[in-house]
This record gives C-alpha cells, structure tokens and sequence, in this order.
C-alpha cells in the first residue's frame, strides 16, 4: 500500500477550501488506505486529505497509538476516518496544547482551542455518527477539521509568536 507523499507549507492545496464527498467511491476507500498509512508511517495522531494533495472533506486519526512525548508507538492501533465532519458543539473553556503538523515540519507552538467538541460526520462505511471528543481526541480533530479550511494551526497563533517563526516559514515556503 502507497505511502503518499505529504505537502509541506507553501503548497497552495494547504490553503485551499476543500469540497464535501458525495459518494464513497472504490477511490475514496484507497484514499483512506492509504491516509491511514502514510499516518503511520509519517509518526503522525492525524492527517487531512489536503495534506497529500486531495481537497476533499476527509482527515484520518488515530490518537491511540503513539506518545509523541515518549516515542513509544506500542499503542493499539484505532484508526478512524472522518468524512465530511462537522463541529456542531464546541466548549466555551479552552486551552493551550502543543501543536505540530506533518506539513509544517520542525514547528511546534501552543494553540488555544476548545476543551471539547461534538463532531458529527460520515464513517467509511457511510454511516452518520456523532460524538463528544474530549482531551487529545477533541484537539487533534480540530486541528484536522482546520486543514479542510485550509487553515494551518500557525495561522492560529498570535501576531507576535507568528513573527518569531516568520524565518523558519520562509524556510519551509521555499521547501514546497
Ligand atoms: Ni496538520
């Protein structure tokens, strides 16, 4: 199964609004696959299609599996895939987490966002759910649920911190 290339800050398909799924087609199901690998494989919790190149509404997670602090990846694996979601809730207590992004390599920088969330979306097998996310879960689908925007958690970051890393985005613009 393909690894698929990731696109790195600077490509304008970051940037780019992306358009609901209408059907789940034979090509969305290896497109998922294959999310799910490069997830894996790229040491990642989530990954947006726009971020290897799709702009279609879908993110994959899997916040189970890895301790980004620890570097241990012995966790069981729980992949889910997140077709057209949307946040339909949102908690008025937020707070900060450490983000980094498998397209912004080499970046990581407190954002503040909601504590938890209610998602709503399709699964792959065509199935509406819904659900609270709270913690990590919460966190990581926000940040993906951005990616469909093409918004990038840096853009979250306030003007100052923005202007700190301003140098190392040059960097990764002219690496796109
Ligand atoms: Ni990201």
């Amino acid at each position: 199964m393909p690894v698929l290339p990731v696109k790195i800050y600077g490509d304008p398909c970051l940037k780019a609004k992306s358009t609901s799924v209408e059907t789940i087609t034979p090509e969305i199901l290896t497109l998922l696959r294959d999310m799910g690998e490069t997830l894996y494989e790229r040491h990642g919790i989530g990954l947006a299609a726009s971020q290897v190149g799709v702009n279609l509404r879908i993110f994959v997670m899997d916040t189970d599996w890895t301790d980004r602090d620890e570097g241990d990846e012995t966790g069981p694996r729980n992949l889910r895939f997140f077709i057209n979601p949307e946040i339909t809730w949102e908690s008025e207590e937020d707070g900060p987490y450490s983000e980094g992004c498998l397209s912004v390599p080499g970046i990581e920088a407190d954002v503040y966002r909601p504590l938890s969330v209610r998602l709503r979306w399709m699964d792959e097998k065509g199935k509406m759910r819904e659900e609270q996310l709270e913690e990590l879960d919460a966190r990581c689908a926000q940040h993906e649920f951005d990616h469909l925007n093409g918004i990038l958690f840096v853009d979250r970051l306030p003007f100052a911190k923005r202007t700190l890393l301003a140098g190392k985005l040059r960097k990764l613009k002219g690496l796109a």
